[in-house]
């Protein structure tokens, strides 16, 4: 009693103890710095570019094609387009993107949605399927599991949150003032996630607890009640001027069941007529539903069998999206989703006419959401409805730069030892050649630079210093490769009678919580031009189209027993390994991957044509170059360069 006396005896009114002042909010280690400053956000001292890779605008140029040069392309576009606008697909960080995207979009985002990772301390899988046998084939002949995301973080509660808290003060940022966020969360976040965003928002910012009570197993032996919902949280970025659109339920069948129908199939009934007397006739589409709360229970989870289903394990329901996309935003607003995953918020703003942005760091969620928004484009062309076209980005070798300026303090060395702790190997210590770093199971291995394309001419001089240093065996591991190394190689094996392996470090090493992934060893893709002649009169018109000759996929190391079926089938049938292709007639070097044509296969349609089936039309005589780039079932790219002389 009399310790604790003479400890606050300094503290008072004159001098309050800073307990006594503390006001409610939620503090984790980093968020205030050594001075007891906000930690501000660490960001490049100057956004990092937005590297445009691909652009995609596929029923404009099918028609463009099938039109040839005489098409009046100007009006076409115009009427199959809304607007100029170029929606954007971004492959990478989103703390790099967001601030990237700042330069141009601060303050004009109309409604973000995210869906981010719980901390959940597990992988997501999505499943992988091979070929065109589709489900009815044994699982463990076509269907495989793959990572397609990682939600451990790995670095505790403190550091998610922070995470999530940089993140959110630049979606903060991104926002318009007409602007709102929603932020799905589970049981595992809520608490926290509606703390950190009343930090960033403020308190008098939050508009909405909603509950998505959806269907779930309930387990007989589980000692709680089962888990059933999810709970999405709302701010506004203006107490005033924000976009609220109200939502009315669909009518319930029993309901429908008081209606008649009349010959075009329109619910009506008569009904008295309050101001004049007698009856009057009512239309149902008339007639506003329920108004929407805060708890949705009309909204399943995406089902087994269902048409939007992308085997992307935390998929969610596109008719969450529409309520919350349709509640708080206008025709034209423009839409993002930072952790967008399968690309259920693009392909409803899509179809909603919404411009959108979405960004991932997966390789998969890229993919998916990539041929999710090509089957939206040419389904609302199908329909006569307009449509817009996107692009894809990422930030290249700028990324990797800051990774290495951030975490690895700019030294080489550091990048090199990380990706050999990653590939397994080990360091070679003794000075053998300057160009070997490591050793795996008797092979030598190279690491190339963080910013460099390995080429041909240094693979030339790696493999002669394998050879001098007595090795069969050599891997060179970049990040980016050469055009058609994977071919080329072959010359210098038969040289030096080396094996020579090609692998692609992957981007998930820079990612925080990672400790180990795959290397995908570079894919050999061959492909050949057909030409056709036809004579119209005088003139002679030549229609190209591209085949697919040979490809090897770029697979994954995985010693196991499905690996090793997986090679066999690899050899045996090498097309079911492709998921995606496209091709770009009009190829030039430094200029992004234009798909002129596209084909893939989807959940329910496996089939895959191996020969465009455009006809294209150059319009000047001459060489030509085209791209062709296969995307695997495992989301990794393979590309090839071919000639056409018209
Ligand atoms: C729960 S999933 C989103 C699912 C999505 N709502 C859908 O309907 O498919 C979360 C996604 O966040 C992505 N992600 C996690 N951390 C990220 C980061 N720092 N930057 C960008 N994407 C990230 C993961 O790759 C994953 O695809």
């Amino acid at each position: 009693m009399s310790n604790r006396k003479n400890n606050s005896s300094n503290w008072g009114p004159e001098n309050p103890h800073p307990l006594s002042r503390l006001k409610t909010e939620l503090v984790w280690e980093g968020k205030y710095d050594e001075y007891g400053n906000r930690r501000p956000i660490k960001l490049p001292s100057s956004p990092l570019p937005l590297q445009r890779i691909e652009t995609i605008d596929e029923p404009r140029d099918r028609e463009k094609a099938k039109q040839g040069s005489m098409f009046n392309l100007e009006g076409f576009i115009k009427k199959a387009h809304r607007d100029d606008f170029r929606n954007l697909l971004i492959w990478g960080d989103n703390k790099l993107a967001m601030a990237a995207l700042l330069e141009q979009f601060r303050g004009k985002i109309d409604l973000i949605y995210i869906d981010p990772p719980f901390d959940v301390g597990a992988d997501f899988t999505m499943q992988v399927q091979l070929g065109d046998e589709g489900e009815a084939l044994q699982k463990e002949q076509s269907i495989m599991e793959a990572v397609a995301y990682r939600d451990t973080w790995g670095k505790g509660t403190d550091s998610y949150l922070h995470m999530m808290y940089e993140r959110l003060t630049l979606m903060r940022d991104l926002l318009s003032n007409r602007g709102s966020i929603y932020v799905h969360c589970d049981w595992r976040v809520n608490s926290l996630l509606r703390l950190v965003l009343d930090d960033v928002f403020e308190k008098n910012l939050f508009l909405n607890e909603i509950i998505w009570a959806y269907f779930a197993f309930k387990r007989k032996t589980a000692r709680k009640f089962p888990q059933k919902h999810d709970t999405i949280v709302s701010y506004r970025k203006d107490p005033d001027s924000f976009t609220w659109n109200t939502q009315y339920k669909a009518h319930k069948p029993e309901y429908l069941k008081r209606w008649k129908q009349d010959e075009k199939g329109r619910y009506y009934r008569d009904d008295v007529n309050p101001t004049k007397g007698g009856t009057r006739t009512i239309y149902l589409d008339e007639v506003e539903g329920d108004i929407v709360d805060s708890v949705w229970d009309d909204i399943p989870p995406v089902n087994p069998v269902a048409d939007e289903r992308t085997d992307f394990s935390t998929q969610k329901p596109e008719a969450l999206l529409e309520r919350i996309i349709k509640a708080s935003s206008d025709e034209g607003d423009l839409v993002a989703d930072f952790f967008c995953g399968s690309g259920t918020t693009p392909a409803v703003a899509e179809k909603l006419g919404r411009r959108w942005i979405g960004v991932d760091l997966g390789r998969f969620a890229i993919h998916v959401t990539r041929k999710r928004l090509i089957q939206v484009q040419r389904d609302l062309h199908a329909e006569s409805q307009p449509y817009r076209s996107f692009d894809v980005y990422n930030l290249g070798r700028y990324e990797r730069q800051w990774w290495q300026m951030e975490r690895l303090k700019g030294a080489d060395e550091e990048h090199r030892r990380i990706v050999l702790q990653f590939y397994k190997a080990a360091p070679l210590t003794s000075s053998t050649h300057s160009l070997l770093h490591g050793t795996k199971h008797g092979a030598y291995v190279h690491v190339d630079k963080i910013d460099s394309i390995f080429s041909f001419d240094e693979l030339r001089v790696a493999s002669e210093a394998a050879k001098a240093a007595g090795a069969r065996e050599l891997h060179c591991l970049a990040w980016e490769f050469e055009m058609e190394l994977a071919h080329k190689k072959q010359t210098i094996e038969a040289e030096t009678g080396l094996i020579i392996r090609l692998k692609y470090i992957p981007r998930e090493i820079m990612e925080p919580n990672r400790t180990e992934c795959q290397f995908f060893e570079a894919g050999y893709l061959e492909a050949k031009p057909e030409i056709k002649t036809l004579k119209e009169g005088k003139a002679t018109k030549k229609f190209v189209d591209v085949a697919l000759v040979r490809f090897t996929p770029a697979l994954a190391e995985a010693p196991d027993a499905e690996m090793d079926a997986l090679r066999k089938r690899a050899v045996i049938s090498p097309f079911d390994f492709i998921d995606f292709w496209g091709v770009d007639f009009e190829w030039r070097d430094n200029k992004p991957f234009e798909h002129h044509w596209q084909d893939f296969r989807t959940r329910k349609d496996r089939s895959l044509k191996t020969k465009t089936d455009i006809g294209w039309e150059y319009e000047e005589k001459g060489k030509h170059q085209i791209c062709v780039k296969v995307i695997d079932v495992f989301g990794v790219d393979t590309t090839t360069l071919i000639e056409v002389e018209v």
